[in-house]
């Protein structure tokens, strides 16, 4: 049978795409390649957020179309995810290598459209058509393939989609309406991973906060995300649940309390801002003010005081004076983000924002990516020097992306920690002493939490 090798760019719900195709393929026979070099298949699992994430994807493909087929003429060459779905046939048409364009309704037809393409049924394949009851399809894990090396956490996928439709954003056209399952469909899933090992899940969506709404509704006073937090954490065995990401806009109270209530959701939220100005998230179409976004930040806080919260920022909207730049960076101040991914406006196909009056020049976005940058990083970097000689709890993932002679997990509020340690401690839950703070990293010792506890003494029966 083929190998594959899938290239994944973007967010996490593609990462969790690109998992499920590859186990769907190993399912039915297919193996993964280790490198594209030695693949038979290999695959780009795209992103369209970004003008930077198409064009990359682009470019890559352009270079597997000459250096790969160049000496292997019967590789076979797909886009999948966001970019597939949104350019379609164009991608087919201005590049004649690609064999298979598959849109975000249909990974789980991948093996199906390979296993055609092999037997000759079919040349080639473009599907991007929309699927009803796709939203459930995403449902089968790798958790690295072999028990030896255990997953210990895992992404679930929740739902597909968002009505939100911010004027910057190519989401719903390249995600579609929102589409949820069933709380019984996720919890049967998160159940199996946990028996399989897993000890902690991220609940994945483009705006969980919107989970169930038209499907399931309010409760009680709880929304219906709430309803499904709840029903993930009656799970035995699994220790921690994180979500990504919520919308300002829904984040309710029972939200908020959930955090107070359910002891396995972790103090850590990551709250998309976009803009510290009242009137650029009106243009944004966000649905909340500046005052209510810090408002909610207020509340998560008197929750639970050590909560990690993050967000992600837009610099260089249209129309984007310097006052409201201004205004984000003294909501950054005020908020006292624990980290902050910045992006510089890409006008996107379709999006209200793309045609606004007053598109800024490149290096005025540049120049405010840099400078809240500074800002973003310095109140970081005092967030993670304000843990040091703090004793944290770590779940530990495994071997350390920066250095693999050392392990790393995470803390219950999202940070990384590096510590010296050994295989069986990996899927354990340690207390660390945080020793050390890098950029954006802890570095902890458990030893010494170990020599302050008190040694258990033995006594013999007299
Ligand atoms: N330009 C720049 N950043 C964008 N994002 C979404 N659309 C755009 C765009 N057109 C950012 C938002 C979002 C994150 C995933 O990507 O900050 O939260």
């Amino acid at each position: 049978m083929p190998s594959v090798f899938i290239k994944t760019y973007g967010c996490q719900m593609n990462e969790r795409d690109s998992e499920a195709v590859a186990a769907q393929l190993i399912a039915k026979g297919y193996s993964l390649a280790p490198s594209e070099a030695l693949a038979d298949v290999i695959l780009l699992n795209t992103c369209s957020v970004r003008d930077a994430a198409e064009q990359k994807a682009f470019g890559k493909m352009q270079n597997l179309a000459a250096e790969v087929r160049r000496h292997r003429p019967n590789v076979v060459l797909g886009f999948m995810g966001c970019m597939a779905q949104s350019r379609g046939q164009e991608l087919l048409d201005q590049l004649p290598d690609v064999d298979l364009v598959l849109g975000t309704q249909k990974f789980h037809r991948a093996a199906d459209y390979l296993d055609d393409i092999f037997a000759g049924r079919r040349a080639k394949v473009c599907d991007v058509a929309e699927e009803t009851g796709s939203e459930a399809t995403i449902r089968e894990h790798l958790l690295n393939g072999d028990a030896a090396a255990k997953s210990v956490t895992a992404f679930v996928s929740i739902m597909q989609g968002c009505n939100q439709h911010c004027t910057f954003c190519i989401v719903p056209f390249t995600r579609g309406e929102e589409r949820s399952r069933t709380i019984a469909d996720i919890v049967t899933e998160c159940r199996e991973l946990v028996a399989r090992g897993v000890k902690e899940i991220t609940l994945l969506g483009q705006i969980v906060t919107s989970y169930g709404k038209r499907e399931i509704g309010v409760c009680d006073g709880k929304s219906a995300f709430v309803q499904l937090l709840e029903a993930v954490h009656e799970i035995d065995g699994l220790e921690r649940i994180r979500f990504t990401s919520p919308h300002p806009k829904g984040y309710g109270d029972d939200l908020v309390e959930a955090y107070a209530r359910l002891p396995k959701l972790c103090e850590s939220a990551h709250l998309p801002l976009q803009s510290g100005s009242d009137r650029l998230l009106k243009l944004m179409h966000r649905g909340y003010t500046r005052e209510r976004f810090i408002n909610i930040t207020h509340k998560l806080r008197a929750a639970k005081p050590d909560i990690g919260i993050t967000t992600d920022i837009i610099v260089g909207f249209p129309g984007e004076t310097e006052a409201d730049f201004e205004e984000t960076l003294s909501l950054a101040r005020e908020v006292q983000f624990d980290n902050a991914y910045i992006f510089k406006y890409s006008p996107r196909k379709d999006t209200p924002a793309a045609t606004l009056p007053n598109q800024l020049p490149q290096e005025v976005k540049e120049e405010r990516n840099q400078r809240l940058l500074q800002t973003i990083n310095e109140i970081g970097a005092r967030k993670y020097e304000a843990c040091i000689g703090q004793r944290q709890q770590v779940l530990v993932e495994g071997p350390s992306r920066r250095n693999a002679a050392r392990l790393e997990g995470r803390t219950r509020t999202n940070k990384i920690v590096v510590f010296e340690g050994s295989p069986r401690h990996i899927g354990q839950l340690m207390d660390l002493k945080i020793e050390r703070a890098g950029s954006f990293t802890l570095y902890g010792d458990p030893a010494i939490v170990n020599l302050d506890e008190p040694v258990p003494q033995i006594f013999s029966p007299a």
